[in-house]
């Protein structure tokens, strides 16, 4: 007997994931503790010790010491106190940043006078050009993304972190679309600060995660409070963050199982979307699982409208604010044309997406664009 096509189906998970229930079930418990963690109090202290569990939860499931660990509000956050924190200290010297960035990065980097690296035609950053201008040796701070948020491509960050030690650059990764998705092993990646953001993985929308090298020098952006050892003013998010922790523990566990499943939908995805003669962005290079980005026929706003009434969730290359067609930067930044940046979409899965969900999909992405 044939599945029947699920009601809705979301594969717009690289947006943001559904909770996982377990971060659900310790988010419950935890908003019952209502004490601030900084108060001397019982009460306050109830809170402080479900904040270290959880900042130790959430360290050990990355592998590095709790200490290293900020909360923020968000990955949009994290990347600004990253690139803000570090470029405050810099001594005029100069911020690099990859132009295929999410906005949080871009527009934070242009606020701070930064440059664009160029990436190829595959959606890789130019490593040619950047050894170049590290060799210049006036450069402060290089931020470049681990997987980018539209077409999923791996940046080569292990070789980046090592050119920027080579030459005593500050090193950022925006780790939003791979933590908890694919094995990060903050140390092997060499950056001296990695964000990510726990909506992405099944955590709570509003925590993020900025991981420093403890010797790392830098300012807080948010000020007013001892938070986050002076890192981060604030009262943090008790409820939240447990959600996080608890989210990005069992993504780790499962790892294998969600990865190899994210595999087989990419592979279903693309066949399709070739099948459909369109043409699938970064195929060339290496990718997470979980994102494929398409060129179809009509304008990408358009598509998505389509997918959403026949019951389907997927975004545009990037989100659009203005009513105009709005063209991916990410796409402009790999050479595509004008047309064709505006006519991306994405498609994105995870934790809980079934066959069925993908099924649907890829049949009402055919009525769609066809
Ligand atoms: C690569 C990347 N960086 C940063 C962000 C922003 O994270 P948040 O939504 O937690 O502010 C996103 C969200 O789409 C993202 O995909």
């Amino acid at each position: 007997m044939a599945t029947k096509a699920p009601a809705r189906v979301y594969l717009d998970y690289a947006a943001s994931a559904p909770l996982r229930p377990a971060a659900r079930a310790r988010m419950m418990e935890l908003l019952d503790i209502f004490g601030n963690p900084s108060s001397l109090h019982a009460e306050g202290q109830a809170a402080r010790m479900a904040l270290d569990d959880s900042r130790r939860t959430l360290a050990g499931a990355l592998g590095v010491r709790a200490e290293r660990i900020v909360f923020t509000s968000g990955g949009t956050e994290a990347n600004n106190l990253a690139l803000r924190g570090v470029m405050a200290v810099s001594s005029g010297k100069r911020l690099l940043v990859s132009g295929i960035e999410h906005d949080c990065v871009r527009a934070t980097g242009k606020a701070l006078g930064a440059e664009e690296i160029p990436v190829d035609k595959d959606g890789l950053v130019r490593l040619d050009w950047l050894r170049d201008e590290l060799a210049k040796a006036d450069v402060a701070m290089v931020s470049v993304m681990h997987a980018n948020n539209e077409n999923g491509v791996l940046q080569p960050v292990v070789e980046i972190a090592r050119m920027c030690r080579e030459f005593g650059v500050v090193c950022h990764s925006d780790a939003v679309q791979t933590v908890g998705h694919i094995p990060v092993d903050v140390d092997k990646v060499g950056a001296d600060l990695v964000s990510f953001s726990a909506h992405k993985y099944g955590g709570p929308r509003g925590v993020g995660v900025l991981v420093l090298k403890p010797e790392l020098e830098m300012v807080a952006t948010m000020t007013g409070g001892a938070q986050e050892r002076n890192r981060r003013a604030g009262t943090e998010n008790v409820a939240a963050i447990g959600g996080a922790a608890v989210a990005l523990q069992e993504a780790m566990l499962n790892m294998e199982t969600e990865r190899s499943r994210a595999r087989q939908f990419g592979e279903q995805v693309c066949a399709a979307a070739e099948a459909l003669g369109l043409d699938v962005v970064g195929k060339a290079s290496p990718c997470v699982e979980h994102v494929v980005q398409v060129l179809t026929p009509k304008r990408g706003d358009d598509v998505v409208i389509g997918m959403d009434l026949k019951g389907v969730a997927i975004s545009q290359g990037s989100a659009c604010g203005s009513g105009k067609v709005k063209e991916s930067h990410v796409l402009r930044a790999m050479g595509y044309s004008p047309d064709e940046a505006g006519r991306a979409v994405r498609l994105s899965w995870g934790w809980a997406t079934t066959e069925a969900e993908i099924a649907a999909g890829v049949a009402a992405l055919g009525a769609v664009v066809s």
